[in-house]
């Protein structure tokens, strides 16, 4: 079928309630890089919602600039082995730089990316994840603004992708089982 709705099983988060708490993280983060100009790190291509959105709701001087990273790996599961597809553009050294991703899955990418940008010099390195997921967590690490913490369920829309799709939904959903099984 062609009915994109057919294939979601519940709504977790509305456009709504996404764009509510974009705005409240923006809040923070303006008062928290107040008088600093803040570099936005996109990892591309789940990040693209929320950077348009997070950036738009944000106060701050800013600039921004995008990373298209892989995992090496079996399809869905993330290995912790990075290989930079798209590598930015711009100088790290002495920005303040905010790494803007949509989800935190095991963490392995984001732990991979931090030390990677640490290593250029930056002044600072903080990271804005809209959905995080504790339970499948296999690294810490320290991120200063969340969205939400999710339960280990596969989820879609708002830039998350299932096979590449779904990735245009204003809101954040899980997937029926028979897409995937
Ligand atoms: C997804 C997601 C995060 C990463 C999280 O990206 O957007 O970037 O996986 O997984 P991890 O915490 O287990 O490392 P994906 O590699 O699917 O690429 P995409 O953003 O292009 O969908
Ligand atoms: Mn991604
Ligand atoms: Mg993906």
């Amino acid at each position: 079928t062609s009915d994109v709705q057919a294939d979601l099983k519940h709504v977790l988060y509305t456009k709504e309630q996404i764009q509510q708490r974009v705005a409240e993280l923006a809040a923070e983060i303006d008062k928290d890089y107040e008088g600093r100009e803040v570099l936005l790190v996109g990892v591309l291509k789940g990040a693209v919602m929320i950077m348009a959105d997070l950036a738009r709701a944000l106060r701050s001087h800013l600039k921004m600039d995008w990373m298209a990273v892989s995992s090496y790996g079996s399809g869905t599961q993330s290995s912790g082995v990075v290989r930079i597809l798209k590598d930015l553009e711009t100088d790290l050294m002495g920005k303040h730089v905010l790494i803007v991703e949509d989800i935190i899955d095991s963490g392995l990418t984001l732990s991979w990316l931090k030390t990677n940008l640490i290593s250029r010099g930056p002044a600072s390195v903080e990271i804005c994840t809209l959905l995080r997921k504790p339970a499948a967590a296999k690294v810490d690490i320290d991120v200063k603004y969340v969205g939400y913490d999710i339960p280990n369920e596969f989820v879609v829309g708002y830039g998350l992708d299932f096979a590449e799709k779904y990735r245009n939904l204003d809101f954040v959903g899980t997937l029926a089982p028979h897409v995937y099984e």
